[in-house]
């Protein structure tokens, strides 16, 4: 495999980014080709079997562009796609949760750990069971934020956004109850509201981002592969989105910190075919 080949990224929508604005910064010597499918963001409210012929076509797209490694920056998808499939893929590919969720068994003190996440990925009961695998002592609490990927994927992200606090008070209670010292954000989106949370759950609750985590991973996989990339050039960046490039111009600075203005292009992945 070329090691000068891109790293390739995907998403339902912008939230995959801050697993690339964490990659760009652990990683900066490697190409990245981003995917995100705002076409038909959001995944996590679909069935399972739409949630797999969304990620299945999104990998097929990124193969086409000669990527050497796959990141599912994407909490739901994580969650969803079978682990025997992704492993037949003719290049490695790594999801968020195992990352997360390692970092969460090690971080937390008491054992009590939360995670919030889509309506798909707390129903597949992935987290928990990778931190139990991990940490058969944990008490694990999962909570559902349906609303939270529409209000970032529409800018409502402001840390005294009135919409989101209301929002994030009700779907945090439960986590607040069981006294939880960790929490992963487990959606990719989540990090852009982060400060939010952060004020709900107070100083005591360490938070966990998957992008973060998954970028650690990735660079000791590579590494372990011996794909790193070896010249010490700067890496460059390029986005697909399956709608409007207005919108993801907009948004992507926020997702990203610095956007350093890769080009966007709208392309379409309906038409791969599902195997
Ligand atoms: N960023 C995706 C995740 O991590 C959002 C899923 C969705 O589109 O609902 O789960």
């Amino acid at each position: 495999m070329d090691e000068r080949a891109p790293i390739g990224v995907f998403d339902s929508g912008l939230g995959g980014l801050t697993a690339v604005r964490e990659l760009r910064r652990i990683l900066p010597g490697e190409d990245i080709v981003y995917f995100g499918d705002t076409g038909r963001v959001p995944y996590g409210s679909r069935g399972r079997d739409t949630i797999i012929q969304y990620a299945k076509q999104d990998i097929a797209f990124l193969l086409e562009q000669g990527v050497k490694y796959i990141i599912a920056a994407c909490g739901t998808v994580s969650s969803t796609l079978p682990a025997d499939w992704a492993a037949g893929l003719p290049v490695p590919y790594t999801g968020v949760v195992a990352p997360a969720a390692a970092a969460a068994a090690r971080a937390s003190r008491s054992g009590r750990i939360g995670v919030i996440g889509t309506e798909a990925t707390v129903k597949s009961g992935s987290y928990t069971a990778a931190i139990t695998a991990l940490r058969p002592d944990a008490a694990v609490t999962a909570g559902a934020c349906p609303l939270f990927v529409p209000l970032v994927e529409n800018g409502y992200f402001a840390p005294d956004d009135p919409v989101t606090c209301l929002v994030a008070q009700d779907y945090l209670a439960g986590v607040q109850a069981a006294g939880v010292d960790t929490l992963i954000l487990g959606c990719t989106h989540y990090p852009l509201i982060a400060p939010v949370i952060g004020r709900l759950m107070g100083p005591g609750v360490r938070l966990i981002d998957p992008g973060r985590e998954t970028a650690l991973t990735a660079r000791e996989d590579l590494a372990r592969r011996g794909l790193l990339r070896p010249d010490g050039t700067a890496g460059t960046a390029r986005y697909y989105v399956s709608d409007s490039t207005d919108n993801f111009a907009r948004l992507a600075g926020w997702f990203l910190g610095e956007y350093a203005g890769g080009p966007v292009t709208r392309t379409t992945v309906d038409h791969y075919p599902v195997q």
